[in-house]
């Protein structure tokens, strides 16, 4: 299924950013160990916890690692939440808008998952998770305008929205139609609503 395809790509693109920002120096332990071959056990993890067993919260977890999901709880009395938004930017992309004092460079993809969610009453609260992937929007950064002409680039940007179905072939036409007005809150920061992405800061 070509879904299942997109989908593991992105996991694998996330390990990749895994493994490039991998902090130096340290003592780096292997996970896993013992017979098994396993991909995850070439990857190095910082430890955690000290010779005492005292754990601490992992430095750079939100560069590192490897997001697999979110919970949100909804205000009392709440209904939960009709979707989740889960934002991936490409490898380099956080350390690249930090170099450019709050810019995305030119290059960097920005991938949003849309899901719609199940909500259910947990021992936190009302609580809705991802359940069935609608689709991803992706925008792609250019400020050059190199595809001039093309109704999905522009401002700075390339856009377009992929059913889940067909990650492959966008149903967008055209970007100020279908996606610019709706970002237009945004526009100061370059179109992108920066003040949903902490590891940006
Ligand atoms: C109904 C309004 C609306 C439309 C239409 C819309 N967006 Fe967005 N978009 C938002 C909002 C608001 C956010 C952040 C909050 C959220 O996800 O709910 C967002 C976030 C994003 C993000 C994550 C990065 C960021 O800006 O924070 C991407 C990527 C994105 N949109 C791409 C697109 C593309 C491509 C299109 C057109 C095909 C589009 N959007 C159309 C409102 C919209």
């Amino acid at each position: 299924m070509r879904r299942a395809q997109f989908a593991s790509k992105l996991a694998v693109t996330s390990l990749g950013i895994m493994v490039a920002c991998s902090p130096k120096g340290g003592s780096s332990t292997a996970v896993g160990g013992g017979a098994k071959s396993d991909r995850s056990q070439a990857v190095a993890v910082q430890p955690v916890a000290d010779s005492a067993g005292n754990i601490h919260v992992p430095e750079n977890y939100r560069e590192t690692y490897q997001h697999l999901g979110t919970w949100a709880v909804a205000n009392e009395p709440g209904v939960g939440s009709k979707e989740l938004h889960d934002v991936y930017a490409s490898p380099g992309a956080v350390a690249g808008y930090k170099a450019k004092g709050g810019h995305f460079q030119d290059g960097t993809i920005l991938v949003k998952e849309v899901y719609e969610t199940a909500t259910d009453p947990m021992t936190t609260g009302t609580v809705s998770r991802a359940k069935t992937l609608k689709g991803w929007f992706v925008m792609v950064r250019d400020t050059n305008n190199t595809h001039a002409g093309n109704k999905l680039w522009g401002d700075g940007w390339g856009w377009s929205w992929f059913d889940a179905a067909n990650p492959r072939k966008t149903t967008s036409t055209d970007y100020t139609a279908d996606c610019l007005s709706c970002h237009i809150p945004a526009k100061e920061t370059d179109w992108i609503y920066t003040q949903g992405y902490p590891v940006l800061k």
